[in-house]
């Protein structure tokens, strides 16, 4: 069965919506499998967004998701992996629709509270490199 990595934002973790997050794959149907509140090193960090170095928001983006304590899960189910990620909704959350986590939840991309995994490859690898860290 596929499995995708979930992450809890420093942010979305700061904000007290850990629960809100979870309850939401909870109630689509899917089966929690890991979860652990971890402080994510720079090094991990760099190397999970690696395909965003060259970006000018890099520097930011590593200071943002090891601001304070993220939320790692591992999820499984058929089709989880593109399930999720419609379930949390398009990176800029003004452009998530109601009804996503990002869409309700969120205003900022450099502030979207949630990843998710975008391939079954990414998921498992992701996976290993955060819940096994
Ligand atoms: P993830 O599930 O977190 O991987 O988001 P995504 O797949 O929807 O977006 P992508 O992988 O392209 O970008 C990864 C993360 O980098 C985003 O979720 C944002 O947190 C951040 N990011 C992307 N674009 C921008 C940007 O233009 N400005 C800033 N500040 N952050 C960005
Ligand atoms: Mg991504």
């Amino acid at each position: 069965v596929e499995e995708t990595y979930i992450m809890v934002k420093p942010d979305g973790v700061q904000r007290g919506l850990v629960g809100e997050i979870i309850s939401r794959f909870e109630k689509k149907g899917f089966r929690l499998k890991g979860l652990k509140l971890f402080q994510c090193p720079k090094e991990l960090a760099e190397e999970h967004y690696k395909d965003l170095k060259e970006k000018s928001f890099f520097p930011k983006l590593i200071d943002y998701i090891t601001s304070g304590p993220v939320v790692c899960m591992a999820w499984e189910g058929v089709g989880v992996v593109a399930s999720a990620r419609k379930l949390i909704g398009a990176t800029n959350p003004l452009q998530a629709e109601p009804g996503t986590i990002r869409g309700d939840l969120a205003v900022e991309t450099g502030r979207n509270i949630v990843h998710g995994s975008d391939s079954p490859d990414n998921g498992q690898r992701e996976i290993g490199e955060f819940l096994n860290y």
